[in-house]
């Protein structure tokens, strides 16, 4: 198991976000969270990544335990991450942002000449200043950073949010193309069908709980279903 995540419990504060979800990815696939917002999907990408280290319950990569460590130590063993708000340095260029999420891990090394085959775009981009560029430009960086950290899972967390249809079906196909790799995939999206669409499993949490798990493909043929839980 890549990522699993038992029972945790995260707070802001004194408010409780997260009630004890649970979750899994396995190796090699794409596991999609849905819910509303404010749900906590973020708060447990966060939990995750150690940004907001949960108080009670466990979380552990490639079997060993995370759930204290801090985010860079994390980041190091091979969690990758591309956060809502792309979180780029953007006075520096895409290049030197590329660089800085330059690591090697145990596993896939990704190469800024693959980046840039998957996305034919960001050659241009990399001597630009990031905050001269687009949220889909911004996002082929922020993408290209994570698979340059040589990632075991990478969390995505709404890739598809302010993009163009079309890029939006590029990123989808990227994420095929990492599964294809090998790659383990966290999928925080508000386009739920696409999600769906590319997902093996999903899980749906509703205010801090996870209320629905199972097969991709079984939510998205029972509309029933869907709706109830997914409002689509
Ligand atoms: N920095 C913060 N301080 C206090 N409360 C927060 C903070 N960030 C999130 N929360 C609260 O935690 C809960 C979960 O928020 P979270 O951002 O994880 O939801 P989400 O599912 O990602 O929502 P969205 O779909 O809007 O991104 C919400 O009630 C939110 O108000
Ligand atoms: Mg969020």
């Amino acid at each position: 198991m890549m990522l699993e995540v038992r029972d945790i419990e995260t707070f802001y504060g004194e408010t409780q976000a997260l009630f004890g979800p649970s979750l899994r990815v396995g190796e090699a696939e794409i596991v999609a969270l849905l819910g509303p917002n404010g749900a906590g999907k973020t708060t447990l990408l966060r939990s995750v990544l150690g940004l907001s280290p949960p108080r009670r319950g466990r979380i552990s990569f490639d079997g060993r335990d995370i759930t204290r460590l801090p985010t860079h130590r994390i980041a190091r063993m091979g969690v990758g991450w591309v956060p809502d708000d792309r979180r780029v340095f953007p006075t520096l260029t895409a290049a030197r942002n590329l660089g800085l999420g330059t690591r090697r891990t145990r596993f896939r090394a990704w190469s800024q000449a693959e980046m840039c085959e998957i996305f034919p775009a960001l050659p241009h981009l990399l001597a630009r200043e990031c905050e001269t560029m687009s949220g889909g430009e911004l996002q082929m960086v922020a993408i290209s950073r994570a698979l340059l950290g040589s990632p075991g899972i990478v969390l995505f967390d709404e890739p598809s949010q302010g993009l163009a249809p079309k890029i939006v079906q590029d990123v989808l196909r990227t994420l095929r193309r990492l599964k294809a790799e090998g790659l383990s995939v966290l999928l925080v999206e508000q386009n739920a069908l696409a999600a769906l669409e590319v997902a093996d499993r999903v899980y749906v949490l509703d205010r801090g709980r996870i209320t629905h798990e199972g097969p991709a493909r079984a939510l998205l043929d029972d509309v029933a279903l869907r709706r109830r839980l997914i409002g689509i």
